[in-house]
Order: structure tokens, then sequence, then C-alpha cells
């Protein structure tokens, strides 16, 4: 049978990300049958609610799913609601004999799983009470969901990953990352292990350079807070992005295995090439949104600090100091209010040497224009998913003249519709033990490593901000950076 059994405790259970995510996911694998009679879930926060309130809760929170009201009603009836302090130890044993009473009326087996969503500086000590309060079983399995932010560096991730493993052993930590819960994320290792023509030319002799962009269309809403300690380059750039890049630059896999990837992703992140603080204001580039028309400076959005120079925009250059690597930039870039919301990967290839065509005298001239288009390789992440292919083919007619053509393919919407959202796929993998999509330890580790040396350097030296309007795709310096390599941005606003 596909289904699977576990007692989910849920810390945060009133907040946010449980109502639009957690929720919702559950219930979609409720639906489609992981999950059946055998699981139950906690719901645990501060807040004194009742169990039929919660039910309220859990019921609203699947408004847009247009579900039929008996299975939502059925679905609810497995959610238990406790009131609870997660610095209080008498908190725990309460939490301990509710888990064990549905352990036996469910029929869990033992299997439980800790959902973390709640700021981590309450992570050491859930994960130190669930221990010494003997919350977790010995007969199941016991699991842990965290959330981001994984630390604010190098150091604060190394001190909560030590308050984890304190409890935890590294194969039961399930960091989430949720851009690895999607679709065409996921679709990266495919397109480059199941096709030997890209495999065959995925290397610095064909490719000239790699762009990742993660454009956002809205501001910061209601995180604000949040956003404003961390900025661009800790939200987007330690994690999305690097993960991004591990799958785009790693070498192939033994085996298709969790260990397998983990093994040639921390590889790949060890072989980024660390900056040197001199180097940070020619490789990295910030940048804050200024007011246009309606939308306010970022620096007057609500509960923003009015002097803040936190980044709502980075982007950068990254080399990758290896055989296959060497010598090509990958360009990465994300932000807050710019012109649209999408998710996308450019390989841009290297031209071919000599254009025969288009020109009379080619090999004199040294113009762009004599230049063939480049071939690029477009991974459409989000909204769209799919891929395109950009080459150079003949202009219909008399005479000989070329023009870049597409070819492109996308997965049609009724197969995305189906398709799981990204949290309902994390927590199906975590439901069956298998952590492929979520981050370990090493990559974090890494990955702060790379990181902390520009937000160094910035928190060292003041930015001049504002320096991009809302609707652009960034502060001009973004293009320049690319400018100064020969090379520009696939997509322009
Ligand atoms: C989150 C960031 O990790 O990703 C947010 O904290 C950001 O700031 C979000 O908006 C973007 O995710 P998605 O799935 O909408 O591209």
């Amino acid at each position: 049978s596909k289904e699977k059994i576990a007692l989910f405790t849920i810390f945060g259970g009133t907040g946010d990300l449980a109502q639009r995510k957690l929720y919702p996911s559950l219930f979609k694998l409720y639906q489609k049958g992981y999950l059946q009679e055998h699981f139950a879930v906690i719901g645990t926060a501060r807040r004194p609610w009742t169990n039929e309130h919660y039910h309220g809760v859990i019921t609203d929170s699947l408004a847009s799913l247009n579900a039929d009201p008996a299975m939502v009603a059925k679905f609810a009836d497995h959610f238990y609601y406790q009131s609870h302090d997660v610095t209080d130890a008498q908190h725990y044993i309460t939490l301990k004999k509710l888990s064990e009473k549905l352990d036996a009326q469910y029929g869990l087996e033992g299997n439980r799983i800790f959902y973390l969503a709640m700021a981590p500086n309450f992570f050491g000590t859930i994960a130190q009470h669930l221990r010494s309060e003997n919350i977790l079983t010995p007969n199941g399995f016991n699991r842990v969901i965290i959330e981001k932010p994984f630390g604010h560096d190098f150091e604060s991730a190394k001190e909560l990953n030590d308050q984890l493993t304190a409890t935890f052993n590294e194969d039961q930590i399930y960091r989430i990352d949720h851009y690895l819960g999607k679709e065409m994320i996921q679709n990266i290792s495919a397109i480059r292990f199941g096709n030997n023509i890209w495999e065959s030319l995925w290397n610095n002799r064909y490719i000239s350079n790699i762009q990742v962009t993660l454009s956002e269309k809205l501001g910061v809403e209601e995180r604000a807070v949040y956003y404003d300690n961390s900025g661009a380059l800790r939200d987007m750039v330690q994690n999305h992005i690097l993960q991004i890049l591990s799958l785009l630059t790693m070498d192939q896999p033994v085996e298709f295995t969790e260990k397998d990837i983990d093994v040639e992703k921390v590889k790949a992140l060890r072989s980024l090439r660390p900056l040197k603080p001199e180097e940070v204001a020619t490789n990295f580039v910030r940048g804050q949104y200024g007011a246009d028309g309606d939308v306010q400076a970022y620096r007057n959005e609500d509960k923003i600090n009015p002097d803040s120079n936190t980044d709502s925009f980075v982007a950068g250059k990254i080399m990758i100091d290896n055989f296959r690597w060497s010598g090509v930039p990958f360009y990465v870039r994300t932000g807050k209010r710019l012109a649209d919301k999408f998710t996308r990967i450019d390989v841009v290839f290297k031209r071919p040497i000599v254009n025969i065509f288009n020109h009379d005298d080619v090999r004199a001239n040294d113009d762009a224009d004599a230049h063939l288009a480049p071939n690029v390789l477009t991974i459409n992440v989000e909204p769209t998913e799919g891929v395109e292919l950009q080459m150079n083919a003949k202009n219909v007619g008399q005479g000989f003249a070329t023009t870049p053509v597409k070819l492109n393919f996308a997965h049609d919407s009724a197969a995305t519709a189906n398709s799981p959202e990204a949290y309902e796929r994390l927590l199906h993998d975590a439901l069956n033990g298998d952590a492929t999509n979520f981050t370990h330890w090493k990559e974090v580790a890494y990955s702060w490593k790379f990181v902390d040396v520009i937000q160094k350097y910035w928190d060292e030296h003041t930015p001049d901000f504002p320096n991009y309007r809302p609707g652009s795709m960034g502060p001009t310096a973004s293009d320049e950076l690319l400018a100064k390599d020969g090379h520009e941005w696939v997509y322009k606003s």
C-alpha cells in the first residue's frame, strides 16, 4: 500500500506557513491516499485554542481547494491542538502523553515527524526537550523538518546544527529548501544526465556562461521584520541560488541516490572560488528599490527601518575552480519589486568561431553583429515550466542570412495543474525517508562560507541606496557586471 504512517507534530501550528503550505499539502497527500487512517497531527503554539477552533482553521486553510466538505471534515478530525510553550519542560510531558495516546488510537507504529515551523532560535530548545522528555520513540522513525533561515552566517548555522545534532542524526534532519521541491529544479538532473547532447557539452569548452534569475515582483509584504535583517543575499542566494548552482554544475552521481547526489553537490560547492574582500565590489552588486508612482521605496515600507541598508536585490558573478568549469562565469541575480515574477536558468553556449554567413567579410570584421547568436538553453522553472533552445537557422526565401529560432517545450497546463506543489512533494519525501531534495549540513556550511565574505564586506561599506526602480531588473550595475566580461543578461525586461 502507498499509505504512510506517522504522527506529525507541528511547532508553530497557528502560523502562516502551517496555514498556507502545510495543511493544504497534507490534505493533498490525504486526497491521493498517501495519508489514510494511520496519521494524526498535533498542532502546537502558545495560543489557547480548542480542537474545535483548530478544525475550523484547518478547514479555512483548505478553502481554495474546493474539496468535498465531507472529506475535509474527516481529514480535520485527525488534527489535535495542544497549547505549548517550547521553553516549559512540563508542556513536553503533556505533549508526550498526547503523542502516545494518538499513537495507540491511530496505530502510528512510533513514527514521528516533528515540523519546526518556528523561528530558528527555538530549534535548539525544542530538540533538547524532545530528547530529555523522551518524546522520540524507540520503535518507529523520528525525523525533524526545519525551515529556513538556517543561521544568518556560518557561525550561527553551525551553532544551530550543533544544537540539532545533539538530538538528531544528520539522516534524521530534513532541512527545507522549497526550491528543491519544484518540478523544474528536479528536472535539471534529468535534462543533464538523461541527454548525451547536453552532458557532452556541459563544460568550459562549450559553455560561455550560465545565468540564474530568481525574479520577484512583490515587495517584502508581511515578512518585513525578518527580511530587513536578512536581505536578498541571505534570503535567496545562500540557499536557493547556490543549491540550483550545485545541481547545474555537479558531476554525474554514481547512482541517483541521496548519498551520491550529496557527495557531488558538496564537491561543487567546495569548488566555488571564495572571494577576497577586495573582490566583492567588482563581483557582486547589491540594490535596494526606491519609490515609483504608487510603489513605495523599500525604506518606506511598513516595519522597515527608514535608514535600512538591506539589499532587496543582488547580482553576482561566481566562478567555480575545477576542471569542468574553470573560466566559466555564473551570473546570478534575484530581487524584490523587479519586472515580473519568474525563475529561469539560461545556459549560454559559445558561439561558432567563424560566421561564414550574413557578412561579406566577416573575418575582417570585429563588430559584434558579425557573430552568430549563441545557442541558449533556457530552463524555465516558473511560472512556465519547460525548456527552450535558441539556435540559428536560415531565413526563409532568397539569399542566405541566418536568424535565431527557438525550439520550445513546456509542460501543458493540465499536467502541471496536477503536479504536486513543492511542500507536498517534500512532505511526501520526508514520510518516505528520502532527503535527496533537502539540504545537507555540508552544503549549508560551504554556502554560508561563500556568502559570509560578501555580507561582511557589505556590512562594512555603506551603499548608495536606493539604486533601482521598482518594475526594472535592478540597478544598472547589474548589467555592467556582465558587460565588463563582454556578456549580457539573456532576459532583459
Ligand atoms: C523564500 C524567501 O525562501 O522564497 C522569500 O524567503 C521569497 O523572500 C520566496 O519570496 C520565493 O519563493 P517562490 O517559490 O515564490 O519563488
